[in-house]
């Protein structure tokens, strides 16, 4: 997918640039992002607002995966940025990010963070619970500020993949329910007070979703309420964003649904709801953090040691694992991998894929169809792009690798590997006192 292929040596290329000799440049475990493939997803999203004549904002959820480079890669296309933590904010700040085009959010910010976001000056605090209105409606006082908002509900849908559950009220540690007068009272509050400016309410209802049921139906649930908003606060929401959570194919057995179809079911829902209760559409915002990166991310790995269990199976272990990829370790992700310096060899056996981290746990891949492989061979493992970096850690004291954008035949390095030094930089040796 993307800009992959195989070239004329039989080596995987991506955006123009053989992987081979990105390995040979940068070393190995590195993730390679495809960012002509990261454009085009950012462009299928708002296209799909602009053909249906819908105000909108893209957020590029970048939890997924953050970096100076990717944030300014996510301005040049015209998105939004949802941030969860001051890091984050921190990141996009330096950066150049528009603060105005920022979105906070999270469980429990602190003061801190607030302060932050406040003095930034971004463009939308999500605000999730009693508490944080309490903190903000402070801080607004103390700087003379009126903070745009939107509320954040647990609308009781709670989709993954094909299914979804919905009920009365949704065990979740996220946002005000929307069936027991919570967000009622919530809206009474900040309604009241002059330092917020209530944009709409904000629902996300979950992540690597395959259809779009699950987003009509927070949709239809959500303005039910806007209509007895109406009769009680004469509030009616200009923007309603209805989160992340776009599915991508990570395997052959994921069918998602193209972004753009994503989109159009929940405009035509929000367009019907609208109609029904004789109001202008509201701003649609959404928030895909996984299907903007996630397919443009590869990670190269070199094979080293094998070890055969007779008529079980083998397992070849490569010079990353669970520090890079945390994900199949901790949700049984499943993932897809080829030998990337010999894509035309025949794939002749099933193997197991083992990182190298101290744990028996730290597989990346099952029972996969591989040529014959020896030590020096290069493996790709597709589909990286999201919570790979973002989720990755210095288990058993391993360095972070680096990250290479590649885009029209040219490789760029935008997160260089970890040191051995960067390993040490937060250590401090035991005092002589205590020794
Ligand atoms: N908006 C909100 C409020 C979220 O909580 C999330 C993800 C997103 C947007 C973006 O969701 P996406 O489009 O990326 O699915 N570490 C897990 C995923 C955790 C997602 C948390 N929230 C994984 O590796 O699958």
């Amino acid at each position: 997918h993307g800009t992959s292929k195989i070239n004329n040596l039989g080596h995987l290329e991506i955006g123009g640039v053989d992987t081979v000799g990105i390995a040979e440049q940068y070393g190995t475990p590195v993730y390679v992002y495809d960012v002509e493939l990261i454009r085009k997803r950012a462009r299928q999203f708002k296209q799909a607002f602009e053909n249906e004549n819908v105000k909108a904002q893209v957020a590029y959820a970048s939890k997924a995966f953050s970096s100076v480079a990717m944030f300014q890669l996510v301005q040049e296309e015209g998105l939004s940025l949802d941030v969860v933590s001051a890091g984050e904010l921190y990141t996009a700040l330096r950066a150049g990010f528009s603060p105005d085009k920022i979105h906070f959010h999270g469980n429990n910010k602190s003061e801190e963070e607030l302060k932050m976001a406040m003095e930034a000056g971004i463009g939308c605090i999500v605000v999730d619970n009693f508490y944080e209105i309490h903190l903000i409606a402070q801080l607004a006082k103390v700087h003379q500020q009126t903070v745009s908002i939107l509320l954040r509900v647990t609308p009781g849908v709670e989709a993954h993949t094909h299914d979804y559950i919905t009920t009365g009220q949704e065990d979740s540690k996220f946002g005000f329910d929307l069936q027991n007068g919570q967000i009622e009272r919530a809206m009474e509050l900040v309604l009241a007070d002059s330092s917020f400016n209530l944009l709409g309410v904000h629902c996300h209802i979950g992540s690597q979703i395959f259809d779009g049921a699950g987003f009509v139906l927070a949709a239809e649930k959500i303005f039910k309420k806007i209509k007895e908003w109406k009769e009680t606060f004469g509030f009616t929401p200009s923007v309603v964003n209805l989160g992340g959570g776009f599915g991508i194919r990570y395997t052959s057995e994921d069918e998602p649904l193209h972004p753009a179809s994503y989109v159009e079911q929940m405009i035509q829902a929000v367009k019907a709801q609208s109609k029904l209760l004789e109001m202008d559409i509201p701003e649609i915002w959404i928030e895909p953090g996984r299907s903007l990166v996630g397919d443009a991310g590869t990670t190269l790995y070199t094979i080293g040691s094998k070890k055969e269990v007779p008529n079980i199976r083998e397992y070849i272990a490569v010079d990353g694992g669970m520090s890079d990829n945390i994900r199949p370790a901790l949700y049984q992700a499943k993932y897809e991998a080829a030998l990337a310096n010999r894509m035309k060899d025949v794939c002749s056996k099933e193997v197991s894929i083992a990182g190298k981290c101290c744990e028996s746990g730290d597989m990346l891949l099952w029972d996969i169809e591989l040529p014959e492989t020896s030590a020096g061979d290069l493996l790709a493992v597709f589909c990286t792009g999201a919570y790979g970096y973002s989720m990755a850690n210095n288990y058993n004291r391993i360095a972070r690798p680096p990250v290479v954008f590649v885009e029209n035949g040219e490789a760029q390095l935008v997160i260089r590997r970890e040191s051995f030094e960067d390993l040490l930089k937060l250590d401090l040796p035991l005092s002589a006192k205590v020794r």
